[in-house]
């Protein structure tokens, strides 16, 4: 194991924004997790997995810990379905190609998402129609204060909507070092989300299969989406709001063209992308920052921009979103 210090962060988040760590070590087994966690550290953990749900807006003054455990396994072959371990450290979108090579389905509209395997649990990530919980079996974690392996169940893990105890109670208490999910031998597809529906019949693909979704959802991605090698990025940067029943009513009577999405607990859903964009802010640059031209849900750094000044736009936008529509919005990536 090697610490360095003093070291830089910028090719570790997708925001590419430039901090330093006071210490920052690569963790490629548990064994070296558990030889750090002996050593006489006495800096707080920082747990970094692909850098692409934060925003870091200044020093982080701790030991980082990135993820890097490799590792693909079949733990279990059943007749209709594998259960497969994955590293904590490995590209999310990797073990997706993975899994299209190999034919196993579930997680072919996950497609692209940038980030690792063990942080997709962290805030349940999802994308057309499907969330990480429904492949989801289960995952070993590192509790950081013992060093003791832990056995997470779907229960356990209290999934919601971009949501976990990770995110919660357990926020940077647990290093995840393997997830298992359960994957499909003979896969139904899944392609329930217009965008994706209408890809497949315009393309004339009678019986498509999960190589044909997921190039579908890397083609709807790539055109919505800018590549954060590009132009850096953590995605979504708020959630989708869900308002009650009767607030919504009277939001559409003042905004007849709101976009909603009826929620099954009598709840509905607005797109956060649409409440901002009706606030001016698509396609608008703010010094160094700015929201995105296509997706103005994603607030992007044209090169050099400060976490600091992204967290300014952040903030304004969500007043102005608050003074139009009296909805607070709530970030999706970690301010840190
Ligand atoms: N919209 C606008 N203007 C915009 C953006 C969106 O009007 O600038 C409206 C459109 O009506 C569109 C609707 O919002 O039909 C929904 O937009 P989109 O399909 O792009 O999805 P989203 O709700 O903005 C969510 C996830 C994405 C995920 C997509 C597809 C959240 C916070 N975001 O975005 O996830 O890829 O659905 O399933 O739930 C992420 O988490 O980082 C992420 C990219």
């Amino acid at each position: 194991m090697t610490i360095q210090y003093n070291h830089s962060l910028l090719p570790y988040n997708t925001f590419g924004i430039d901090v330093k760590a006071a210490a920052f070590v690569e963790i490629d087994s548990i064994e070296t997790l558990q030889e750090v966690l002996k050593s006489d550290q006495k800096r707080p953990l920082f747990i970094l997995g692909g850098g692409s749900n934060m925003l870091l807006t200044k020093k982080v003054n701790a030991l980082v810990l990135k993820n890097n455990i490799q590792g693909i396994n079949i733990k279990r072959n059943y007749k209709k379905s594998i259960h497969v371990s994955v590293g904590g450290g490995m590209n999310w979108h990797s073990f997706v190609l993975w899994c299209i090579k190999y034919g196993f389905g579930g997680v072919e509209n996950l497609s692209l998402i940038p980030g690792t395997v063990g942080a997709a649990p962290i805030q349940n990530i999802g994308a057309y129609g499907v969330e990480l919980k429904d492949v989801f079996h289960q995952l070993e974690a590192i509790n950081l204060n013992t060093g003791k392996l832990r056995i997470f169940k779907k229960e356990d893990c209290q999934f919601g909507y971009r949501d976990s105890i990770f995110k919660r109670k357990l926020k940077g208490k647990y290093f995840i070092t393997k997830v298992v999910l359960k994957l499909s031998k003979y896969p139904t597809i899944n392609d329930s989300y217009g965008a994706i529906k209408k890809i497949i019949e315009e393309a004339s693909i009678d019986n498509p299969t999960i190589k044909d979704i997921s190039d579908v959802v890397i083609k709807i991605r790539s055109s919505k989406l800018p590549d954060p090698k590009v132009l850096g990025n953590s995605g979504s940067f708020f959630k989708n709001p869900v308002i009650t029943k009767s607030q919504f009513l009277k939001l559409q009577k003042a905004f007849p063209n709101i976009v909603f999405y009826d929620q099954p607990d009598g709840k509905v859903k607005v797109p956060a992308g649409w409440l901002i964009e009706q606030c001016g802010w698509k396609g608008k640059r703010v010094g160094n920052t700015g929201s995105h031209k296509n997706q103005s849900l994603v607030l992007v750094n044209y090169g050099g921009a400060t976490g600091k000044e992204v967290k300014k736009l952040a903030f304004k936008i969500v007043a102005s979103v608050e003074k139009k529509f009296g909805i607070a919005l709530t970030p999706e990536v970690n301010i840190i």
